[in-house]
């Protein structure tokens, strides 16, 4: 199945809002810690921004001291993120065809993209085909195996609300992600992460259920041998050299 980009655009281009924060500010810190430990880049390094939104994790890195460009398809957030940044480079392209030359980028971060993909695999070649040999490249997107995300916002529960999605997206399943990134070239492997809160969710519903989720966010997954289940999966690659 192929990703219609136009509802992906129509989408982020009629958002109510003046920018795509959706997290809260700890869980922001708390993916870039986990993005920087990922990446192990020296600062001053590059790191290409997929699906960088209005830029709020482009700008984090850009203010650790890193060159940063954000990728997106949407020219209203990409505006947004100009607005604020004018430091930072913001192209309108579409990740499964990167306007970057071969063996050319020194790390990628793909925020919260790759579940708004229905087939990672023509994202994941280009990443491939763009990173210099050893580079690296780090995805967070909400976990299928996580009992909120699953019941919320997967097409196939019996409680999911479209309310505040594209149809193009989906939790991921990490193990299919692994497979998509390795059957590329890349090495890979996954990290669970918990306690991303969130600032506001769009269903009405979910609006008076989200302290509990917070809640439950915050502790319910913290032990080992619930790891796999924690709301937020990392995938991790590096292409070899
Ligand atoms: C969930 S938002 C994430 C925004 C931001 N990175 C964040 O985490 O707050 C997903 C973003 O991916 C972008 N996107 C989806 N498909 C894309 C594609 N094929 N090429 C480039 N950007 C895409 C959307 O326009 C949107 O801005």
């Amino acid at each position: 199945m192929l990703q219609n980009k136009q509802q992906e655009i129509d989408f982020f281009d009629n958002l109510p809002s003046d920018e795509y924060n959706v997290f809260t500010d700890d869980a922001n810190q708390k993916i870039i810690d986990t993005v920087l430990r990922c990446l192990a880049l020296t600062s001053g390094g590059q790191i290409v921004d997929l699906g960088c939104g209005s830029g709020i994790f482009t700008q984090f890195l850009q203010k650790k001291g890193y060159a940063c460009i954000g990728v997106d398809l949407s020219h209203k957030l990409l505006r947004i993120g100009k607005n604020q940044m004018n430091t930072v480079q913001f192209i309108q392209a579409d990740v499964e065809a990167l306007p970057f030359a071969d063996n050319s980028v020194d790390a990628i971060m793909l925020s919260c993209l790759l579940h708004h993909l229905p087939n990672p695999f023509f994202c994941a070649k280009e990443v491939f085909r763009v990173l210099k040999p050893q580079g690296k490249f780090v995805a967070f997107d909400p976990n299928r195996l996580n009992p909120f995300m699953y019941l919320y916002r997967d097409r196939s529960s019996p409680f999911y609300s479209s309310k505040g999605v594209t149809p193009n997206e989906r939790p991921v399943l990490p193990n299919e992600l692994r497979n998509i990134f390795a059957s590329v070239g890349f090495q890979v492997k996954s990290q669970f992460v918990d306690g991303l809160t969130y600032r506001y969710v769009a269903s009405d519903t979910a609006k008076g259920l989200l302290p509990i989720y917070n809640l439950f966010e915050r502790f319910f997954f913290k032990p080992f041998f619930l790891n796999q289940f924690r709301s937020f999966v990392f995938t991790i690659g590096q292409k070899p050299k």
